[in-house]
């Protein structure tokens, strides 16, 4: 069971205190941790990419307390988009549309579009509806690294330059939003989540997959990312146990699974991640991250299912296999 926690007051205070002095605040939300900065202070923003090591003309995505704050951020807001957000928000889904003038360029990185989202987690709420601005936020993990589902994970990666950590608990969903991306009227996903194409089809009709060359840039669908720091592999699901059979033989490996070992692995660390695709995704970062402090030399990870249930799943996996054990390689921070 997800425990949701909730901020006092004295803890939404120091948190609305640090977004007005232009200081950055970690925040649940259903999906991921978030790094946080008033959008509208471009000095602030830009001490995220400097926390994160993120180049700086990557964007960012503007949290919002409620849909009708979108036209104070979009100048235009397609029919579609509208739908989608009567739809899903407050929820995982990110709106990429035509920037309003008065949006920083730190924010979108130089583009013409701004990415807008309003989360549903109580705590970002609460304090999105407080602060009543727009609240620029990436997820709160170095550059290239996994995103942290727990205040926790905030803390160990960032709790030496983040001063006000808030905790909501467990992120429910643990998979960062779907992205969708407005072209005048149509639609094109960025980025699988927890919202399937499917979904927003029965919304919009229709809906291109994938980046194009006119797309705007996402960073986080270039391939190094949400890598553990350990080389990671997908393998495919029938050769699991004989692939972490024989590399066992030169030292430990962990091993991400959704079944158990067909017989016992002595030198593996096999994690049974089950096979429901929501619940795989709820414990993938974590799961990772557990593997990633094994101590093994190699992660192998089952491949997954078929299907649009599994899309945002596989979609991270691969990226996680091409980013993994390239913390110091130039090639993993190239975009
Ligand atoms: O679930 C989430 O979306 C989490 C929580 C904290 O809201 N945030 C998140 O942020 O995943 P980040 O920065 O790690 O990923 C946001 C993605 C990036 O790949 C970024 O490039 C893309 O959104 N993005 C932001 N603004 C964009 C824009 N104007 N056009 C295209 N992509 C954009
Ligand atoms: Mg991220």
């Amino acid at each position: 069971m997800t425990r949701v926690l909730r901020a006092t007051a004295a803890e939404l205070e120091a948190a609305l205190r640090s977004l007005r002095a232009g200081e950055l605040v970690a925040f649940p939300t259903e999906t991921v941790y978030g790094l946080g900065a008033d959008a509208g202070n471009p000095a602030a923003v830009r001490r995220i990419f400097e926390v994160k090591g993120r180049p700086a003309h990557h964007p960012v995505i503007v949290h919002l307390p409620g849909a009708g704050r979108l036209r104070e951020w979009a100048r235009e807001v397609p029919q579609g988009a509208l739908l989608l957000a009567e739809r899903f928000w407050p929820g995982p889904l990110t709106l990429v549309l035509p920037r309003a003038p008065n949006v920083s360029d730190v924010v979108t990185g130089g583009q013409d579009t701004v990415a807008l989202r309003v989360p549903s987690h109580p705590v970002a709420q609460q304090l999105l509806a407080a602060f009543q601005g727009g609240i620029a936020a990436p997820s709160a993990n170095r550059y290239g690294r996994l995103s942290p589902t727990r205040a926790q994970h905030v803390r160990e990666e960032l709790g030496a330059e983040v001063k006000v950590i808030l905790d909501g608990g467990d992120c429910q969903i643990g998979l960062e939003s779907t992205i969708v991306a407005f072209q005048g009227r149509r639609a094109r996903l960025l980025r699988p989540g927890a919202i399937t194409a499917a979904q927003v089809r029965r919304v919009v009709g229709e809906l291109a997959v994938g980046a194009d060359e006119v797309s705007p840039r996402v960073p986080g669908s270039t391939a190094a990312h949400y890598a553990p720091a350990t080389p990671l592999t997908v393998v495919p699901a029938a050769q699991i146990d004989s692939q972490a059979e024989a590399l066992s033989a030169g030292g430990r490996v962990a091993v991400l699974a959704w079944r158990a070992p067909l017989a016992p692995h002595p030198d593996a660390v096999w994690i049974d991640a089950g096979r429901d695709a929501r619940q795989y995704g709820h414990d993938l970062y974590d799961n990772l991250r557990t593997l990633d402090k094994s101590g093994c030399r190699r992660i192998l990870v089952q491949d997954v299912p078929e299907g649009e249930a599994w899309m945002a799943v596989r979609d991270r996996l691969r990226r996680a296999a091409a980013g993994a054990g390239l913390e110091d390689s130039p090639e993993a921070d190239a975009t």
